[in-house]
């Protein structure tokens, strides 16, 4: 079978290639691939940039975004064939640290945890993957193939929890949310935000396009400079990584507000305040800044049932493009402005 494979640490290594089919070690669950979704990650692994192939191999199957049908569901119950599924990320480190060992490995304590895809595990960018049935969750027919927002609609879910129980540690009634960045996690934000009925603010970088039309969809005001607020936001979700937009976003959450950190990046440029003013601030507003990444089980099931609650039309509009696993190694070679690019292996 074919599989999207890099090399890691070396750059544009990408090439799709055949690869043996996969063995127990992924899983009893034998799943056929229907779509494979692209994201920064994968763009930085194709960089040479991230990424680690299992140990003792040379090159990683890439891919952590996934939505297949189970065509073996092995011995142990529980799948059938035919079944719409989608992989849980991350695996539990060797030791296991306190968090790993409850099912929380996306709160790995010593990292050494594993990610398909990412980190020493081959990823779902193959035409069949296996899986364990702990890590396999069910996606319904009626999502179908927006399935394969799964993935990243569970990071931003476990984001949004984190914002939950951060505030909950006084009383806590939110009412307008300041999501920074257009990307499919910045816009999936932005659709829980308005399913709680927050009042939601996008800041992105252009009034036409997809992400901006993505934007007014949902109902949401679309700004270009965080200056344009009218209210200070109760909390930030931040989903561009980018110094300059941080620095913006905690200067202004309202205090007792809740600042979660959902991008990786860095754009170099000088902040607004310096680091100990900032503290400063942050302390006096009891503001707290919450990093949070990947996602367990639990922010899976919870990303279905925002993904099923949402207009369907509006939720296809974010797959802004569909490629075949030909087309798909070129266009992560070259990178791209799409929202969300998928690869389509039927
Ligand atoms: C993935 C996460 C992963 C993170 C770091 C993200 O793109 O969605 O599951 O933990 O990269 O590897």
């Amino acid at each position: 079978m074919d599989a999207i494979t890099i090399e890691p640490g070396r750059s544009n290594s990408v090439r799709l290639e055949p690869v043996p089919e996969p063995g127990p070690e992924q899983g009893p669950i034998v799943v056929e691939s229907i779509a494979t979704g692209v994201c920064g990650t994968d763009a930085e692994i194709v960089a040479g940039e991230y990424g680690e192939a299992p140990e003792g191999e040379g090159r990683l199957v890439l891919g952590h975004e996934s939505l297949g049908r189970v065509v073996d569901p092995g011995p142990y119950g529980g799948f059938e064939v035919g079944d719409l599924v989608v992989g849980v990320v991350r695996r539990p480190d060797p030791v296991p640290c306190r968090s790993c060992a409850v099912g929380e490995s996306d709160m790995c304590r010593n990292g050494r945890f594993t990610e398909r895809g990412i980190k020493g595990r081959h990823g779902f960018m193959a035409e069949r993957w296996g899986i364990e049935p702990e890590h396999a969750v069910r996606v319904s027919p009626a999502l179908g193939a927006l399935g394969v927002l799964m993935e990243p609609a569970s990071v931003v879910a476990k984001a949004w929890e984190q914002v939950d129980r951060v505030g909950d540690r006084a009383f806590w009634e939110p009412r307008t949310v300041l999501v920074t960045g257009t990307g499919p996690i910045g816009l999936l934000a932005a659709l829980i935000g308005c399913q709680r009925g927050l009042d939601v603010v996008v800041l992105g970088r252009h009034d036409t396009g997809p992400k901006a039309d993505l934007v007014t969809g949902l109902g949401a005001r679309l700004v270009f400079d965080i200056d344009e607020l009218d209210d200070d936001p109760d909390v930030v979700v931040e989903a561009t990584g980018a110094g300059t937009v941080i620095a913006g976003a905690l200067d202004r959450v309202a205090p007792g507000g809740v600042v979660c950190l959902t991008g990786l990046g860095g754009d170099g440029h000088r902040p607004r305040s310096t680091l100990a003013e900032l503290a400063t601030q942050l302390v006096l507003d009891n503001t707290v800044v919450v990093g949070s990444v990947n996602a367990n089980r639990r922010h899976f099931v919870k990303a279905h049932d925002v993904l099923c609650a949402a207009d369907q039309d509006w939720l296809a509009g974010l797959i802004t493009r569909r490629m075949s696993p030909t087309e798909a190694v070129d266009a992560l070679r070259e990178g791209g402005d799409d929202v969300k690019a998928v690869v389509d292996w039927t």
